[in-house]
């Protein structure tokens, strides 16, 4: 059976920011019935620490980084996970990225080349009993991994590596200070290497090294190739052309199912999307929404310039102008959230918002609000659209990135042949957001038109089923040595 190391800093439900937790959390379960073992390594949060208790030890470090720190194996949704104790460097209060303030750990490029290393000492053989035949990498967090793995491996033989780039707006970005601390060879120190604008890249560095990269969409993947999206990554992304390819996620159906979900007042499926009504009653008397006629409106989200959340705070008003309501759940800029408390405060019963983090809460919005929000300015896959599609919630989105790639625009054609499920807007400005609230409230008041985009969109099928294989076929290319290589 194929051995694949997955490193990265989140997996759900043991630690998730964001949809990477969620997709780290899947791989495992959606590469299994290809005959590929997935085993996950991330680091020791406390969270991650008080899920494995005492688990038994794999390699000991006396210095990682500065550092005492510990291989740990133990399980996640069954399937093996390893973890990388270091209490210097994660045992800390606050988020995985900083703390309770939110501002960054000083020294996050310490604990991220930890993880690298221990990722690569893994891959390459070197840590006695363990093997793999592939060391995938998440983010910028797991950049260095195949950075160590190609400039120093270790004894034994290093495995190829896949880098997957699920926000490159994230980068790792470090001061050239660090690089002697990092235990790379001169060489490594280049534009070929780990360099980046005259520092560190941690996520440069896993681009450069890595023998394949993918993006989670194939949207994606194109936009950055250029500057508007590559963030200062276009240049190697379009030199590594050959190397680049889009994977879009897929969703758990275990866990987002609107026919099993526990966190549902009412559990449904598209022969009785009427049932929805009672998690809409739900969520409005746990907002204090008034009930309305017009479209009850969800955002599920951290609240940040690319989710083009301050657009959306900016058009709130017309929102409520054209008959709409809105539960938002978010967290995130400190000032939108206070425009978004504003907001309330102006309409109260029709803007109602939770500032904070509930992962139950977000099921009983899909299950029971008409239509999620997403005016991303970017947006590498995004679940928040695929779990609405699955849950008959309408996305109403900005066309990119991986909303493009799998939402069908309700144009008049589309509506005419069944296909559309929902609604797609170009550009995020005051304009274009304002028309697609009118389009949504209008698309609403047809009643059939919108049952049908409703069931089509739950009808469509997000499931890993066809991403794990494309998954499992670039793994079994790569370790036969038959992917595009390193140019
Ligand atoms: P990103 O990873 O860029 O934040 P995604 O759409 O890929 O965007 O994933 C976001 C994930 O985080 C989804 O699972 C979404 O439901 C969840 N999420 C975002 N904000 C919240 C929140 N405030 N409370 C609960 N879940 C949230
Ligand atoms: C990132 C992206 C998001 C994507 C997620 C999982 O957080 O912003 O679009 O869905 O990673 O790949």
């Amino acid at each position: 059976m194929m051995q694949v190391l997955s490193v990265a800093s989140e997996a759900y439900p043991l630690v998730k920011t964001g949809g990477l937790g969620d997709v780290v959390g899947a791989l495992p379960g959606a590469l299994s019935g290809h005959g590929i073992m997935v085993t996950t390594l991330l680091p020791g949060y406390p969270a991650v620490r008080a899920h494995i208790g005492d688990a038994p030890l794999v390699h000991h470090y006396p210095n990682l980084m500065g550092a005492e720190a510990r291989i740990l194996a133990s399980y996640i949704n069954g399937f093996p996970l390893l973890v990388l104790d270091a209490p210097a460097l994660f045992q800390r209060d606050g988020g995985p990225y900083g703390d309770r303030s939110g501002a960054d750990w000083p020294d996050n490029w310490r604990r991220f080349a930890a993880l690298g290393r221990a990722g690569a000492d893994l891959a390459s053989g070197a840590i006695p009993n363990w093997r793999f035949d592939l060391l995938h990498a998440h983010d910028w967090h797991a950049g260095l991994a195949p950075a160590y793995l190609s400039y120093a491996p270790g004894p034994g033989a290093a495995a190829p590596s896949l880098m997957t780039i699920h926000n490159i707006a994230f980068q790792g970005r470090f001061d050239i200070s660090i690089f002697p601390f990092l235990g790379l060879p001169p060489r490594a120190y280049t534009i070929d290497g780990v360099e980046y604008y005259n520092g560190v890249g941690f996520l440069k560095a896993g681009l450069a090294s890595a023998q394949a990269i993918t993006a989670v969409s194939p949207g994606y993947a194109r936009e950055i190739r250029e500057p508007a999206f590559g963030m200062g990554m276009e240049g190697l992304i379009r030199t590594r052309g050959g190397a680049v390819s889009g994977i879009l996620n897929g969703i758990d159906p275990k866990i987002w199912n609107p026919q099993s979900d526990a966190a549902l007042a009412a559990r449904y499926d598209s022969h009785n999307l009427a049932m929805r009504r009672t998690n809409k009653r739900a969520i409005e008397s746990g907002f204090g929404l008034t009930q309305g006629d017009g479209p009850l409106f969800t955002v599920i989200s951290r609240l940040s310039w690319q989710k083009g959340m301050d657009v959306l705070a900016e058009q709130l008003d017309t929102l409520v102008a054209l008959g709409g309501r809105l539960a938002l759940l978010g967290t995130g800029d400190r000032p939108l959230e206070a425009k978004f408390r504003a907001a309330a405060g102006r309409h109260p019963g029709r803007i109602a918002v939770a500032l904070g983090y509930d992962e139950k809460l977000s099921h009983l919005l899909q299950g029971g609000a008409d239509a999620i929000l997403i005016p991303s300015r970017f947006e590498p896959c995004g679940l928040t659209q695929l779990y609405g599609l699955a849950y008959g919630c309408v996305p109403v989105a900005a066309r990119t990135g991986g909303l493009g790639d799998t939402i069908i625009d309700a144009n008049e054609a589309a509506l005419a042949q069944g296909v559309a499920t929902g609604i797609l807007f170009d550009g995020v400005s005051n304009e274009s957001l304002a028309n697609a609230l009118q389009r949504t409230v209008s698309l609403y008041a047809r009643r059939d038109a919108w049952s049908k985009m409703q069931v089509q969109g739950m009808a469509a099928d997000f499931s890993w089923h066809q991403s794990g294989a494309r998954y499992a076929e670039l793994y079994t290319r790569l370790v036969q040595g038959r992917a595009d290589l390193k140019t």
